[in-house]
């Protein structure tokens, strides 16, 4: 069945001097069957639109953001939407959403964006569903006033488009105006900060979650007030989902930096700002208790621009062997931030961190494949080996199995900051 949704607009200036509408892009809102539709224009707002403008100013630009949320769309259906003469299109997602692919990475810029066209081609062609970028985007959104990130999002308009895009901080995103461009590009799920910072949607068997690493990262500059509100509301949103689990048995979280990698020169690997990250310190707290307590199954982060495969591993405690993904005792955690950074590559530190499994500094992104309650398909594709998989694992567990239950014991009498 076809659906048209024809959104008409029309710029309201007499003189259309200026560019027209750019930078469209599509995101899950509250659930995978609302959608909000985002895009840019630098002229004043427009006609048409049962939605909402929200200008902003960065580097001396006024710049619109055009929103609208589309509820209750139809599952399996294609939809169609125009904006001044582009007509654009997407598919929702089905109403029995057992299985789907998510494309997750992280440190994608403009230049030296060595994964942008086969994101874009395999995005169009329906080799995922979704996209996950997990912070450090464009290198960054308020380069040059801002016209890098307008720029960034016009290459990726073809697939952001089409497919939701979703995102959250990493370091780059810092424009030293609270993260300004971060805020008003996009339109990320409003459960949880209702600034993009920090959010949670269930997509089918899956309890997503996208953290701020970045909060941690900045705390000089802009203080700890949202370190500890993103920690209660994380601690609240996994119990929540933790008791929901009969339904979406899984719960997957990224977050820009990580707590695991080995890397060379690898501070944030090892050194006081991991410390801080995972642990917590001087009353500040960590996120890993609240990952472990809860059960967290999957954990991506990006930053180091490299591919890092871990074995379940919690408070530094690794669990390694052929089973050792299935029915995981401790989060497994992924580290995907090769698909193209600005800087070329990242060394690895010479001997691999003892929970490290697979290492690769090929450039590309992460394919997750959700099969059905009970299995999930890592897959790395490699652009350096022409789209060749490079490391494959199904992380797997039986029904109702609380698979940290060991370790949530230990975190449970633990205080770790
Ligand atoms: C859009 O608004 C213009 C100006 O008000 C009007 O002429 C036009 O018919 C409208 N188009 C649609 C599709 O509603
Ligand atoms: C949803 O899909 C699963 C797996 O294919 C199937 O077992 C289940 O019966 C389906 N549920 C509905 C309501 O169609
Ligand atoms: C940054 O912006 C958020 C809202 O997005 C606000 O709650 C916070 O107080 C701001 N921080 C500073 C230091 O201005
Ligand atoms: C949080 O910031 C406030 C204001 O700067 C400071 O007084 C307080 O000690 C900080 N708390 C922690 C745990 O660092
Ligand atoms: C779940 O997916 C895995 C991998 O495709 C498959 O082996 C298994 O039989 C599936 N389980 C169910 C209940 O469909
Ligand atoms: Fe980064």
């Amino acid at each position: 069945m076809l659906a048209a949704l024809f959104l008409v607009l029309l710029l309201c200036d007499e003189v259309q001097s200026l560019t027209g509408p750019e930078q469209v892009h599509i995101a899950f809102y509250t659930s995978p069957w609302d959608i909000s539709l985002s895009y840019g224009t630098s002229t004043a707002s427009m006609q048409n639109l049962t939605g909402t403008t929200n200008t902003w100013i960065f580097g001396g630009i006024t710049r619109h953001s055009h929103v609208v949320i589309l509820n209750n769309l139809k599952p399996s259906t294609q939809y169609y939407y125009q904006i001044e003469n582009r007509v654009f299109n997407f598919r929702t997602l089905p109403a029995n959403l057992s299985s789907y692919k998510a494309c997750v990475f992280g440190d994608l810029g403009v230049y030296n964006g060595r994964s942008t066209q086969s994101i874009i081609n395999n995005g169009i062609a329906g080799k995922f569903d979704f996209i996950v970028h997990i912070g450090d985007l464009a290198y960054d959104l308020h380069s040059n006033n801002g016209k890098l990130g307008d720029q960034y999002m016009n290459t990726l308009e073809p697939v952001i488009s089409k497919i939701p895009y979703m995102v959250i901080a990493g370091n780059h995103e810092n424009d030293n105006a609270n993260f300004t461009n971060l805020k008003n590009r996009f339109v990320m799920p409003p459960t949880g900060s209702d600034d993009n910072q920090f959010y949670s949607i269930d997509i089918g068997p899956v309890h997503w979650v996208g953290l701020s690493t970045e909060y941690y990262g900045f705390e000089e500059q802009y203080g700890n007030t949202s370190i500890f509100t993103q920690f209660n509301w994380l601690t609240k949103d996994l119990e929540t989902a933790n008791k929901n689990r009969q339904n979406v048995p899984w719960i997957a979280l990224y977050q820009h930096r990580p707590f695991y990698c080995s890397v060379e020169d690898g501070a944030d690997c090892t050194l006081y700002e991991n410390v801080v990250l995972r642990h917590g310190a001087l009353g500040i707290p960590g996120l890993e208790q609240e990952y472990i307590k809860n059960s967290v199954d999957i954990g991506f982060a990006g930053h180091m621009h490299a591919y890092e495969r871990m074995w379940p591993v919690a408070d530094l405690k690794y669990y390694k062997g052929a089973d050792a993904y299935h029915n995981p005792v401790a989060p497994v955690y992924i580290l995907t931030g090769s698909a193209g950074c600005h800087s070329s590559g990242m060394k690895f530190s010479p001997i691999p961190m003892p929970w490290s499994a697979h290492r690769s500094d090929d450039y590309g992104y992460t394919v997750m494949t959700v099969a059905n309650t009970t299995h999930i398909l890592f897959e790395q594709i490699s652009i350096d080996k022409n789209e060749a998989v490079i490391d494959s694992v199904w992380v797997s567990k039986d029904s109702g199995h609380l698979h940290t239950e060991e370790r949530r014991v230990e975190a449970a009498g633990q205080k770790f900051y």
